[in-house]
C-alpha cells in the first residue's frame, strides 16, 4: 500500500531524509519512531505529496507520488504535526469546506462530514467554533478532516503531541478502531504508544532508518543479548573484577550500592546466557550472592541502544 525506495531529501546543505527504503502492506498499522530531527516529518510530508524529494521514489495506494500526486491524494487522509484549522469557524462548516477541497461528491458531503464527527466523538461539538475547543478536540477535528474522503491510508504525525494523559488515552484508542482494514502510518517518539498501536515499528534516526521489526522481535533480538542483574556482598573492584572474567561477559557495571551490598549489572555477548556463572564466580571468591534476576529491557531501552547504535544481532 506504500512502497518506498531509496528516498532522500536534502534542504540545501542539510540533512532530511537519507536513502531510506520500506514498505506497509494492506491494512497495516506502522510505527515510525524516532527523536526529534531523525526525518518523521519530512518523510511523511513527501508521502503525502507535499514536498518533493531529492531522489528516490515511493508509491502509494498504487500510485507514484511524483507522478500521480492528485491520485495518491485522493487515496489518502493526512494528519500534519500541527494542523492548518480555521479557528472562526464551526466544526461541521469546516469538515464539509475540507470535504469539498477532498472531492466528496457534494450529495454525500453532509452525511459523511456527521459520520466523522459521530466517528471521533465531536457530535457534541457541532455548535462550537474551532477556536473554542480545547486542544484535544482541535487533534479530533485534525483526524475528522483526515478521514472525511474515507481514505486508504491514513498518515498521523505524532497524533498525541501535546495532550494531557486523559486525551493521550482517548485518542489512541480512537486511532485504534481506525484500522478495520485501512493502512496506516503513524509517527511517534512516544514508545509504549507505538508498541500498544502499531504491529511493525520502524525507528528513524538522523535520516536513516536504524531498526524494522515488530515490537516484540525488537525486544527479542536484544534480549540475547543477555543483561543479568546481581546484588553481592564482597570488596566492589574484586567483585567485578572478577565478573569481568567470566567467559562471554561483554560488560559489567556498578548501578547501586546498598549497606555492605552492591548491585552489578552484566551484560553477556553474542546471545550467550551465562547468568548461571555468576554464582560460581561469587562463591569462589568467597562472597555472598543476595539477589539474581534477569533483566527485560523496555522499548524505552532498547530505542535508546538503537539510537545510541549499539550493535543488534541480526
Ligand atoms: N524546512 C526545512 N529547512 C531546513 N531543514 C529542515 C526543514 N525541515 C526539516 N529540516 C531538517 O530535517 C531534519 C528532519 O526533520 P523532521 O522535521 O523531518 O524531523 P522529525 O523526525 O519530524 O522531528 P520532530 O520529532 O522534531 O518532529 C532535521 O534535521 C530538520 O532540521
Ligand atoms: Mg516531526
Amino acid at each position: 500500500m506504500i512502497e518506498v525506495e531509496r528516498l532522500t531529501k536534502t534542504y540545501g546543505d542539510a540533512r532530511g531524509i537519507d536513502d531510506i527504503t520500506f514498505s506497509v502492506g494492506k491494512g497495516e498499522i506502522l510505527g515510525f519512531l524516532g527523536p526529534n530531527g531523525a526525518g518523521k516529518t519530512t518523510t511523511m510530508r513527501i508521502l503525502t505529496c507535499f514536498m518533493s524529494a531529492s531522489s528516490g521514489s515511493a508509491k502509494v495506494a498504487g500510485y507514484d507520488i511524483f507522478e500521480d500526486s492528485l491520485k495518491v491524494r485522493s487515496k489518502i487522509g493526512y494528519l500534519p504535526e500541527t494542523v492548518p484549522l480555521y479557528t472562526d469557524m464551526q466544526v461541521p462548516v469546516y469538515l464539509k469546506f475540507v470535504a469539498g477541497l477532498k472531492d466528496v461528491p457534494w450529495k454525500k458531503i453532509n452525511h459523511k462530514v456527521a459520520e466523522v464527527m459521530e466517528q471521533v466523538g465531536l457530535t457534541h461539538m457541532a455548535h462550537k467554533f474551532i477556536g473554542e475547543l480545547s486542544k484535544g478536540y482541535r487533534q479530533r477535528v485534525g483526524l475528522a478532516q483526515a478521514l472525511v474522503n474515507d481514505p486508504e491510508v491514513l498518515i498521523l504525525d505524532e497524533p498525541t503531541i501535546g495532550l494531557d494523559p486523559k486525551q493521550i488515552v482517548e485518542i489512541r484508542s480512537l486511532i485504534k478502531g481506525l484500522g478495520g482494514g485501512r493502512t496506516i502510518m503513524l509517527s511517534s517518539h512516544i514508545l509504549p504508544e507505538v508498541s500498544m498501536l502499531c504491529e511493525r515499528v520502524i525507528i528513524i534516526d538522523e535520516g536513516k532508518i536504524k531498526a524494522m521489526d515488530t515490537p516484540d522481535n525488537l525486544m527479542s533480538r536484544l534480549h540475547a543479548a543477555g543483561r543479568v542483574q546481581a546484588r553481592i556482598d564482597g570488596p566492589k573492584e574484586k567483585v567485578l573484577k572478577a565478573l569481568r572474567e567470566i567467559g562471554g561477559a561483554k560488560k559489567v557495571d556498578v548501578v547501586s550500592d546498598s549497606g555492605a551490598t552492591s548491585m552489578y549489572v552484566v551484560e553477556f555477548a553474542d546471545g550467550k546466557a551465562g547468568a548461571h556463572l555468576i554464582p560460581r564466580a561469587v562463591t569462589s571468591g568467597g562472597w555472598d550472592l543476595h539477589e539474581l534476576t534477569p533483566m527485560r529491557l523496555s522499548l524505552e531501552d532498547i530505542f535508546i541502544r538503537i539510537v545510541t547504535e549499539e550493535e543488534i544481532k541480526q
